[in-house]
């Protein structure tokens, strides 16, 4: 399989649908390129499905480039997404270039960016030094506190119009794709026909051109609030504790290790 280029993700707008799932680790990210996923993104949901913090807005840059070289490490085929941290462009938005050749030094293909006031300015800055950006509107979990809290967004008109905005201004400004979160289907299926670039949805229905999952939701590994718009395809959770369960009895009983687990003297 080959790698995965911009300019391909792009050309799958109206062809075929994207997938893109989360991933914080090297070994996982063997896991997902070798069965031909397209995008990967080093989510800064790692603050709270790996660190067990409240907020995504606590997950430090060094924490985030640490795991973007772990996966990055292990692909070859898909296209590695990092996400930007909070602190890395939200906090000092004049810094965004900085810390944004950061991640792509430490493999990244291309960096996601939140909404934000500040927002355009970031996306242009980034982009005129040809870092390659995806956008991210709706539920932005980064200034989720200045939303309302976890909720749907674009429910009225008002707000609906107002992303709908944001999605045309962030590609004229040269975002790649646009993740679109917690928003109504109808609304990201406006949104969707009327970019040329390809829109990835979470919880946003079906009629975005990707969609993208937390994969410890998607392993069924993370035990958080279950969300309405997400799919756990494995029970990962239950599994792993019933074979952490095995282990204890087999360590107590001296059924492990066994003999073709030892080594032994020479004879
Ligand atoms: O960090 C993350 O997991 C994300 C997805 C929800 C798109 O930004």
């Amino acid at each position: 399989m080959n790698k995965i280029t911009i300019k391909d993700i792009i050309k799958k707008k109206g062809r075929s649908k994207i997938s893109m799932l989360t991933c914080y680790d090297y070994s996982f990210a063997k896991v997902l390129d070798e069965a031909g996923l397209d995008m990967i993104l080093v989510g800064d949901s790692l603050a709270n499905v790996v660190l067990g913090m409240e907020e995504t807005r606590r997950v430090s840059v060094t924490e985030m480039l640490n795991h973007t070289r772990a996966v990055a490490k292990a692909v070859k085929h898909s296209l590695v997404v990092a996400d930007m941290p909070y602190t890395s462009y939200q906090k000092d938005p004049k810094k965004c270039l900085y810390y944004a050749k950061k991640f792509m030094a430490a493999g990244a293909d291309a960096v996601k960016i939140e909404w934000f006031q500040k927002c355009p300015y970031v996306v242009e800055k980034l982009i005129k030094n040809k870092i390659p950006v995806m956008g991210h509107i709706g539920l932005t979990p980064q200034t989720a506190h200045l939303l309302g809290g976890y909720k749907v967004q674009g429910k009225d008109k008002l707000s609906a119009d107002n992303l709908l905005k944001q999605a045309k201004q962030l590609e004229k400004l040269g975002v790649f794709s646009l993740v679109l979160e917690c928003i109504p289907l109808e609304l990201s299926r406006q949104i969707t026909k009327s970019l040329k670039v390809p829109t990835i949805g979470i919880g946003a229905g079906k009629y975005c051109d990707g969609q993208v999952l937390v994969l410890y939701d998607f392993l069924g590994l993370y035990q958080g609030k279950k969300l309405k718009f997400t799919r756990a395809y494995l029970n990962l959770f239950s599994q792993a504790k019933t074979a952490v369960r095995r282990f204890v009895r087999e360590v107590e009983k001296g059924k492990f290790p066994n003999k073709s687990e030892s080594f032994s003297l020479k004879k």
